[in-house]
């Protein structure tokens, strides 16, 4: 099995970035820092260098820190002393061998992420049934697939194969659930291949988790403790359990075919000028409830395909009528969506509901028309789950990415279960709150500041799913109080982050990261701060920082933010004389910045007007899980060319002006992938010379950029969009839309002074910086 590397790897075993990695030592300095501090953590990121052990953590007795290589230790007293709160701790006997020469992994410097792998403890109930199990014991997990029946039949028939074939590659001991609806819920019964049974719910009533199971038949007390396993069957386990609705993928896979192939689209008539009555809500609170009759933790995810939005009952985000259009942003802003709020509140309930049951949500939406993955957004994110959003069921970009979703062994995304998330860290350090796919777990402590970023209130959060790309972004704070030192002689903070999790294979585990930043020098000036200054992480920190704004704060003007924040930023960090644009340079720590903010200003996370409420909500949710470098591609698309003089790719300017006739471009906009035919190897491959022996070279041009397009789409999930367009043709737009248009006008010269918008317009690069170095300097 290959374990390569990738040639860089910024995050490093630890799987975090900051923004700032020289700390700021007083709240007053930070705020003047203008972007904030913050890491972006990768809390399960695989890295070939984690190691494992075998056994339990020792942990700090005063602030609960796990042992970690920046412990000092005194090994004639067998005492180690905590970097976070100077606590003095005595090893355990069994460490009592330890000796300069001879200390256990976790000590060592190279180890500063380490896993524990926790014995899976068999679940102590004396009243456990014999022949009952969770989903914790023999690590399976259970998939509760919720389909859609309003569909074209085409559509539909793509969904049921898709279900099809999942079942088929689940591992043998996946549980399997399945729900239809369409006007009404429909549960199906697995456990009676001969008889199949139904259990009908309406549409348009919410009902209670008890009111669900007493449906079903499903007695709350008895088989809350666990699922029956199928084959024996235990005297005194009611018949009429939970069983019946989840069995073993390997037992039920002809039944759930069966059912498939008899499925049809949902049998009511839809009347003229009128939207199929369509109860997702009420669908996905029966899932919900039917997988709380299981034992609390049990790893277990709705896998919801949707093809339209909801019309009927809790959860609707537009009428019946067809005249009435889906909720637009226009509308959201002007309050002219009367459906938004109330489908948002009840996917908020539906979202704690789940969090405390521990279960995922994952939506997979193909429509043309928007489905309410904004609405959904809530449920989605809080439970860790997964979303993609296609056009069909029959695009690449569902069918490739569901299969990703099930793939098993190295090639998968890892999805894990039953995720907590710590964060202990040095005095004066205070949690603001997380932006990412988790909920806070309300976590009390000296550490937990007053001003709440996203989930706040914590130090901890629960993931209750959580994968290889999961990535969370923390913001922190610096305590207003006089420092007491030790701060003053220790010139170093301390960070660790702890998460559990149950892993695939259903084996606990703990992964330990304690990382080290410097306080940055206050004799230094600012430079310590520049030297510390990730410009990559501040852009996509500072893109997930307005995306929450934009979200939670009534009349929050995104560009306007930016500006401001960027010309504060340039003001202090940049050297120039006052008053003298030309004299302004940026440190090249902050060098690619300005760019960054240009780029972000005009992607599709400022620019909301340009979608849907449901893409941007899908946009958010994965600039908000993904990994920086993918985040950075999100905001600004990397570009490459091919050409005759180098077959290999040549990283380019994102500007039209890297458009030529003999090229080949390919972008990377993270959702989307272009391949960008010039003109003229556009009438040469038509010509086809590509297929003529003497014009090898051409074919292998040709071919370079598909195979690298293709190496992303691979890593990647949601599988992106492939485009493959030649100059000016229609599908051209995809590489234009993202380029710098210095072709274009730049006449809008003037500008108010005084003014804090560089702006409003589609102006090129160089106008921006030119605008932004006049304001920078300005004395304010
Ligand atoms: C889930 O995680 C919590 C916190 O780490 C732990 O106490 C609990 O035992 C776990 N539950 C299961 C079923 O693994
Ligand atoms: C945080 O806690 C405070 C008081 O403990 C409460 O008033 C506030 O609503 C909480 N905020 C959030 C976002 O949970
Ligand atoms: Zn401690």
């Amino acid at each position: 099995m290959e374990t390569e590397m990738p040639p860089m790897d910024p995050e490093g075993i630890d799987g975090v970035r900051m923004t700032w990695n020289n700390w700021p030592r007083t709240k007053v300095e930070l705020s003047k820092c203008v972007i904030p501090l913050a890491a972006s953590v990768s809390p399960i990121r695989p890295h070939p260098e984690i190691f494992s052990v075998p056994y339990p953590p020792l942990r700090c007795k005063q602030c609960t820190a796990v042992l970690n290589p920046f412990c000092r230790l005194d090994f004639a007293a067998l005492i180690w002393i905590c970097p976070i709160c100077y606590q003095r701790n005595h090893f355990p006997q069994h460490y009592s061998s330890i000796s300069e020469t001879n200390f256990p992994a976790e000590l060592y410097p190279q180890y500063s992420t380490i896993q524990y792998t926790l014995p899976s403890v068999p679940q102590q109930n004396p009243n456990q049934n014999p022949g009952f199990f969770d989903g914790s014991e023999n690590n399976s997990t259970i998939y509760l697939f919720v389909l859609d029946t309003c569909m074209l039949e085409e559509e539909l028939e793509f969904a049921k194969s898709a279900v099809k074939r999942a079942i088929g590659v689940l591992p043998d001991n996946a549980m399997v659930g399945f729900i239809s609806y369409g006007t009404q819920v429909t549960v199906h019964e697995l456990g009676f291949s001969e008889l199949p049974k139904v259990y009908v719910f309406r549409g348009f009533k919410e009902l209670s988790k008890d009111q669900v199971l007493e449906q079903l038949g499903i007695s709350s007390g008895g088989s809350r403790r666990g699922i029956r396993r199928t084959g024996a069957s235990p005297v005194g386990i009611p018949e009429s359990g939970i069983s019946r609705f989840l069995l073993p993928a390997s037992e039920c896979e002809y039944t759930l075919d069966t059912l498939l192939d008899e499925l049809t689209t949902d049998r009511f008539l839809v009347p003229p000028g009128k939207r199929a009555s369509r109860c997702t809500g009420v669908a996905l609170s029966v899932a919900a409830s039917l997988l709380g009759a299981c034992s609390a933790g049990t790893n277990a995810r709705i896998v919801a395909l949707v093809g339209g939005p909801c019309t009927e009952g809790p959860g609707a985000i537009v009428s019946k009528e067809l005249s009435d259009p889906v909720r637009s942003h226009k509308d959201l802003d002007k309050d002219a969506a009367p459906y938004f709020k109330k489908a948002i509140s009840f996917y908020e309930e539906l979202a704690k509901q789940l969090v405390s049951q521990g279960h995922v949500l994952d939506v997979f939406a193909s429509a043309l028309d928007q489905v309410g993955v904004a609405e959904m957004k809530v449920a989605i994110e809080k439970t860790g789950g997964l979303v993609v959003l296609a056009e069909s069921f029959g695009h690449s970009v569902f069918k490739d990415s569901f299969k990703r979703f099930l793939e098993v062994g190295e090639q998968s995304l890892g999805l894990s279960y039953n995720g907590t998330l710590e964060v202990i860290c040095s005095k004066d350090i205070k949690v603001q709150g997380a932006i990412g796919p988790c909920t806070s777990l309300e976590k009390k402590g000296p550490a937990v500041a007053s001003t709440v970023i996203g989930e706040g209130n914590t130090t901890a959060w629960k993931l209750c799913g959580i994968d290889k790309t999961t990535c969370l972004t923390i913001f922190f704070d610096i305590s207003a109080s006089e420092k007491s030192d030790p701060s003053g002689v220790n010139p170093h903070l301390f960070l660790q982050f702890l998460t559990s999790y149950q892993s695939p294979e259903g084996q606990s585990l703990l992964r330990v990261t304690t990382i080290t930043r410097k306080w940055a020098d206050s004799a230094h000036g600012a430079e310590d701060l520049v030297q510390g200054f990730d410009q990559e992480t501040a852009a996509v920190v500072v893109a997930r920082f307005a995306s929450y704004k934009m979200e939670s704060e009534e009349n929050f003007d995104p560009t306007r933010w930016l500006d401001r924040s960027l010309i504060r930023l340039c003001a202090k960090f940049g050297d120039y004389r006052k008053d003298d644009p030309s004299s302004f340079t940026l440190n090249p720590f902050f060098s690619l910045f300005p760019q960054f903010m240009f780029n972000l200003r005009r992607s599709q996370f400022v620019q909301v007007f340009n979608n849907s409420p449901d893409e941007t909500a899908y946009f958010r949710i994965l600039l908000n899980r993904e990994s920086i470098s993918n985040s950075v591609v999100m905001i600004q698309p990397s570009l490459m060319t091919y050409s005759f003089n180098s077959l290999a790719p040549v990283p380019a300017l994102l500007d039209v002006a890297s458009i030529a006739a003999d090229r080949i471009l390919l972008l990377d906009s993270y959702f989307s992938v272009v391949i960008f035919h010039g003109m003229t190897i556009a009438q040469w491959r038509k010509m086809e010379y590509q297929n003529q022996p003497e014009h090898a070279v051409f074919a292998q041009l040709l071919q370079a950029p598909q195979d690298d397009a293709q190496q992303i789409i691979r890593e990647r999930f949601p599988i992106p969009r492939l485009v493959v367009c030649d100059q000016h043709g229609s599908q051209a737009r995809f590489l234009l839309a993202k380029l710098n248009p210095s072709a274009t006008y730049s006449n809008a010269h003037e500008m108010a002074a005084g003014s804090d918008i560089i702006f409003t317009d589609d102006v090129s690069l160089q106008v921006f910086i030119e605008h932004l170095q006049r304001l920078a300097v300005q004395s304010s």
